[in-house]
């Protein structure tokens, strides 16, 4: 079976010139080294060693080993084609107390990343938060506490002061619906607490952080472009009964507005207030903080939902529905490109999102390299085929969409996945850390020089 279509088949005339073209990697996820160059340990180090977190006691003490190999996985990037790069900066090297003292050692890493990334011809997208606390502020109360988005936004000033001649395009934070949902309410990820009042409060101080270090990053990189990266799902209701329908609603509340009405002005949801029924930990100021303009928003798509009524569950009571005979990747979640155009829309039109990115979006399938020493992903790369016809779809509908990321470049440690979930457009065999492009990141090359042909 060919596993890939004709390039042209694609509208690629939909995406404009300067279309970014880009993988995302996050620290915790690739990197290792976790003890090196004054590196301390982060609130992912602490979830991983416990015992029973992680599938196979999995923990990201080695990783990618990109810390050592990243010259060799920026000439990938190259071969690769692409000219764009997400990647997240770890809080634990650059301040290893949390606050206070800045590590040189740790931001030189950096450094030499970004300068090496600009040689090859890659823009650099720098996360400064995608999940790695510095433990040490987590024995403090961690984003349960003010004091973190105000410390968060002190060490963003430090990384943007060293790195912010050469790095232009910025975000805040990575996914902070994982940290304060899935972190402090369902304890599936770090730190693993499972209480309504800590994932209120972090979720708001996780906003509060992100606009603190949004006005941080501006004051030390004058023309920094700024934005914040947020997963959302579509979200369906499994029948037409008011319950099922109101359900969606909470759903909604709980996985989107939550997290896009503050940040687009319209404050914090008042029907999820009622239904959280914590009180949010608000001062004068905070909201105009959080809600300071972007230069660009990022999306991060994986799956639509659809969700019953389940008064007895936990908030936002709305239990997942699993819909029979639908395609769904090796995470087991739902395959539907659809709802990637329709979420492009929904932050251009209801939102008023004037640049957007797709800063993720991938598949995990068990990838394995064959007896021909090749890796052949045919699923993924119809995944990749058919969510960037849904973002040029979106495109022709009016989507300001500057860039697609394509998550992953490598296969990484997928958190309470360990590293069974392959995400990556490039096999990582972990006993040898030896790199076998698949065929979808053939694909994906093959893609990025076609819309390059039809632009020159
Ligand atoms: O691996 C993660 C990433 O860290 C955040 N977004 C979703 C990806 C796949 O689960």
């Amino acid at each position: 079976m060919s596993e890939s279509t004709d390039p042209r088949t694609l509208d690629l005339a939909a995406f404009p010139a300067d279309f970014a073209w880009g993988t995302a990697t996050s620290a915790y996820q690739i990197e290792g080294a976790v003890a090196e160059d004054g590196r301390t340990p982060s609130i992912w180090d602490t979830f991983s060693h416990t015992p029973g977190t992680i599938d196979n006691a999995d923990h990201g003490d080695t990783a990618c080993d990109h810390y050592h190999r990243w010259p060799e996985d920026v000439a990938l990037m190259k071969e690769l084609g692409t000219d764009a790069y997400r990647m997240s900066v770890a809080w634990p090297r650059v301040v290893p107390g949390g606050d206070g003292p800045v590590n040189r050692a740790g931001l030189d890493f950096y450094d030499r990343l970004v300068d090496a990334l600009l040689a090859a011809g890659i823009t650099p997208n720098v996360t400064l938060y995608h999940w790695d606390l510095p433990q040490v502020l987590q024995d403090r109360g961690g984003w349960t506490e003010r004091a973190t988005a105000e410390h968060f936004a002190a060490y963003a000033s430090a990384v943007a002061t060293r790195l912010g001649d050469r790095v232009t395009r910025w975000a805040t934070l990575n996914e902070p619906l994982c940290s304060a949902w899935i972190g402090h309410l369902e304890g599936r990820m770090a730190p693993g607490l499972t209480d309504l009042t800590a994932a209120v409060r972090a979720s708001y101080h996780l906003l509060l952080g992100h606009g603190l270090a949004t006005a941080a990053v501006r004051a030390a990189v004058p023309g920094a472009e700024i934005g914040l990266v947020t997963n959302h799902s579509t979200i369906a209701p499994a029948s037409s009964r008011p319950e099922d329908v109101a359900a969606a609603r909470r759903a909604d509340g709980h996985t989107n507005r939550w997290w896009l009405d503050p940040v687009y002005g319209r404050g914090f949801p008042t029907d999820m207030r009622e239904l959280y029924g914590v009180e949010l930990p608000e001062r004068p100021g905070d909201l105009e903080l959080i809600s300071a303009p972007l230069d660009w928003h990022g999306l991060n798509y994986y799956f639509p939902e659809t969700v019953a009524d389940d008064p007895a569950g936990p908030v936002p009571h709305a239990r997942a529905v699993r819909l029979p005979d639908v395609p769904r990747t090796g995470m087991d979640w739902q395959i539907d490109a659809g709802g990637l155009e329709a979420l492009l829309l929904r932050l251009t039109e209801e939102y008023g999102v004037r640049k957007l990115y797709v800063t993720e979006n991938g598949c995990a399938f068990p990838d394995a390299v064959g007896p021909d020493g090749a890796v052949h992903d045919p699923d993924r790369v119809r995944y990749l085929e058919q969510h960037l016809a849904a973002c040029a779809r979106a495109v022709r509908k009016g989507a300001p969409l500057a860039g697609y990321y394509a998550w992953s470049l490598l296969d990484n440690f997928e958190w309470a996945y360990g590293y069974d979930k392959r995400f990556g457009l490039v096999h990582v065999d972990y006993a040898t850390q030896r790199r076998t492009v698949k065929s979808s990141g053939r694909r994906y090359a093959e893609i990025i020089r076609a819309h390059r042909a039809d632009r020159d």
